[in-house]
């Protein structure tokens, strides 16, 4: 069997954990590969809407098995609070979730480091999650982290004690004030209660499971323009959120990933700073954030809203070789006269290109659009592709032929239920 990788296209939030958790029936495990509690992934069936940060989101369905993978930075004191907020759902299973001993473990003060250099960055900052995803990845590359494993360790203490220490010296260049004594306590308690969880050595337990014929659905986190290489550097995310990703956050082989879902919303939208070539600043965008709901799942934030890009598409297409596409939230776009979507870039020269320029930062794009007969219809209740309004399928349709892949999943609502195929 073969692992199958699901991730987000543009600049996250595209709508991953929705489409994991429907297709969570088809697979045997759910692996979550990288990021950690910066992402924030919604589920919704029937009356219940719950996000989840660390949690694989095949937690809800009876039968399948959540891996938390080595790829991915794990907060204790937030994973405390996801796991008691799941305890009354008949379907959670704590025998069904398991931990990567190669997980890193987030400390307190890797919380607090992030809080000092976007502090110390001033207008120049990331609009991180400040959830410490930055220095516990630095952590990690300079080879003085800590592991979920290292918690079962005599000298666990010792080695907290150690990288706290390090963190201090570092903060104590900082002009930053910082409180640690409650961040401590729900670390050390969210240390114990992680002890009751398996760990596992996830590659060992995932290469089995596939050698007994047994289905994977990697989760990504995050999206691919927020990747530490192929983002909008370094506005992006500190991991790498593309395909390739599947491989060494897992540890399994290249050769043993089969398709690529990549899902992408029918428009855009950013959380934090960084360039963003479609952005709309009037009232058009505003719809939209109205209209799709468009607030940060993590933090509350409100998105910022834009068209549909295609060079960046086409670019997220290519770098994780997406197999197959979903569009999410077509239901948003109800109620627009026209649509635009940008099929390409012109640069500072006039220049056309529909390729991502090295540094979007610097090199100012104008984006190029076509415009499309938008639709009045409310989508919500559409039961089968075919019922779609024309003008739909025909933006779909220009989106397929654009990007040379088909389109196999239109959602248009939230639900489980609201997800058409095609
Ligand atoms: P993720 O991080 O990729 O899992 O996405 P988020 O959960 O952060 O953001 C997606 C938001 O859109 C959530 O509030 C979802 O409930 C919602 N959503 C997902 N698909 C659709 C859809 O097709 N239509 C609408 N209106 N909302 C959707
Ligand atoms: P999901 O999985 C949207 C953004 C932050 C910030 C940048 C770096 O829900 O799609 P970080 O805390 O990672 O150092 O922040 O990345 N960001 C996300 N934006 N969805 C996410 O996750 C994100 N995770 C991080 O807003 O701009
Ligand atoms: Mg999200």
């Amino acid at each position: 069997m073969s692992v199958d990788v699901l991730l987000g296209l543009q600049w996250g939030d595209e709508g991953k954990g929705k489409i994991v958790d429907f297709l969570t029936p088809k697979y045997d495990v759910i692996a979550r590969f990288q990021g950690g509690p910066n992402a924030g992934h919604t589920l919704k069936f029937g009356d219940t809407k719950h996000v989840l940060h660390q949690i694989p989101s095949g937690i809800f369905h009876k039968g399948a098995e959540n891996v938390i993978g080595n790829g991915v930075v794990l907060d204790p004191a937030i994973f405390k609070k996801e796991i008691l907020a799941l305890e009354h759902f008949e379907n959670y299973d704590k025998s069904r979730l398991l931990i990567s001993k190669k997980a890193q473990l987030i400390l307190p003060t890797h919380r607090i480091l992030d809080g000092a250099y976007e502090h110390a960055k001033g207008d120049k900052k990331i609009g991180s999650t400040l959830k410490g995803i930055g220095p516990t990845y630095e952590d990690k590359i300079s080879r003085v982290g800590l592991r979920v494993g290292d918690i079962l360790s005599k000298d666990f203490t010792t080695k907290y004690k150690a990288l706290r220490q390090r963190h201090l010296d570092i903060l104590s260049r900082y002009d930053f004030e910082f409180d640690l004594s409650e961040l401590e306590t729900a670390f050390h308690e969210g240390i114990d209660f992680l002890k009751s969880f398996q760990m596992i050595d996830s590659e060992y337990h995932l290469n089995h499971r596939l050698a007994d014929g047994k289905s994977i659905l990697a989760e990504g986190a995050q999206g691919s323009l927020l990747d530490i290489d192929f983002g909008s550097y370094p506005f992006v995310t500190s991991s790498n959120t593309t395909t390739a990703a599947a491989c060494t956050g897992l540890g399994v082989a290249v050769n043993k990933i089969g398709e690529v879902f990549g899902v992408f919303k029918a428009y855009c939208t950013r959380v934090g700073s960084g360039p963003f070539p479609t952005e709309l600043h009037d009232a058009t965008g505003e719809l939209i954030r109205k209209n799709g709901g468009e607030f940060g799942a993590t933090t509350g934030r409100p998105r910022r809203c834009g068209w549909l890009d295609l060079p960046a598409l086409k670019y997220a297409i290519m770098v994780n070789g997406a197999t197959r596409l979903y569009m999410m939230k077509a239901d948003v776009l109800s109620g627009f006269d026209t649509i635009q979507v940008c099929t390409a870039y012109k640069d500072e020269n006039g220049k056309l290109t529909d390729e991502m320029p090295f540094d979007l930062n610097d090199q100012g794009v104008t984006p190029v659009y076509e415009n499309f007969e938008g639709w009045s219809e409310d989508l919500t209740e559409v039961a089968e592709y075919n019922d779609l309004p024309q003008a739909v399928k025909t933006y779909v349709e220009f989106i397929e032929e654009q990007v040379g892949l088909t389109i196999d999943i239109v959602s248009v609502g939230p639900d489980r239920k609201q997800t058409l195929l095609k």
